[in-house]
């Protein structure tokens, strides 16, 4: 069955924003399992512009479905997700300057260390997912580093304005997954995804999870986390 991840930094962006106490990430979470959620995601950025160390250590606490923390494959990142035993992590590329994750990581340019990362993360029983790009060598890389997941950047679905391109980078998308799960990888996806356009990518065939969080935290500025949560899981089903 098709699972929702419920991506929260975006609660921690307007905390930052004063760097002050609320909102609190972790009655986000709370309030997002209640509408629905299957799991929480978060960030946990070098820069720690939004989620902060503690944050990731309370959800650990108290998060009910499972906790996905992306970050990147740095020694720093691996040391904090050994002590803290996410449910699983997908690993990210990451640049300082970006707004968002820009685009998938490159696993075949840094083969070696990435595939260490994952034996050290699989190794304490922290399951791995690769965000990468539907790149048919990308994806070959990610199953060599025997993670066990991959969640792949639908960011040029997501921002195609013409029909046609959407319609192609939707079937890169489903092509990308399914030579993934032909290698044995289990696939998630996501960047982008809104209301709107969820509905074609949660149709794809073999998909576990989708991680999602702008769309669903603007709606929540508006309605509230669990009614906007709720309609999430309704427009994935493509019941909105
Ligand atoms: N998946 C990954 C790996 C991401 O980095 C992000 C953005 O933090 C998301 C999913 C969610 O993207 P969006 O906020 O556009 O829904």
């Amino acid at each position: 069955m098709l699972t929702l991840g419920v991506n929260i930094d975006h609660i921690a962006t307007i905390r930052q924003a004063r760097r002050t106490v609320e909102p609190d990430p972790v009655a986000a979470a709370i309030l997002a399992e209640l509408g629905g959620a299957d799991g929480i995601t978060v960030h946990l950025r070098e820069d720690r512009r939004h989620i902060q160390d503690r944050d990731v250590r309370l959800l650990r606490q108290t998060v009910r479905t499972h906790l996905n923390l992306e970050m990147a494959p740095t020694e720093e990142m691996v040391a904090i997700a050994l002590e803290i035993e996410p449910d699983y992590v997908t690993l990210v590329p990451e640049r300082r300057e970006e707004v968002t994750t820009e685009g998938g990581i490159d696993i075949v340019s840094n083969f070696n260390r990435f595939a260490d990362v994952v034996k050290q993360l699989q190794g304490a029983g922290i399951p791995v997912s690769w965000f990468i790009d539907a790149d048919g060598v990308q994806i070959e890389a990610a199953a060599k580093t025997e993670a066990k997941f991959i969640e792949l950047h639908t960011g040029k679905y997501a921002d195609a304005t013409d029909p046609t391109i959407r319609d192609k980078e939707l079937a890169v998308l489903i092509e990308g997954a399914e030579q993934a799960i032909a290698t044995g990888l289990r696939v998630n996806a996501g960047h982008g995804l809104t209301y709107w356009n969820v509905y074609p990518v949660a149709r794809i065939s073999g998909m576990e999870e989708l991680n999602i969080g702008h769309t669903i935290i603007s709606r929540a500025v508006l309605v509230g986390i669990e009614r906007a949560v709720k309609e999430m899981k309704l427009a994935m089903s493509g019941k909105l």
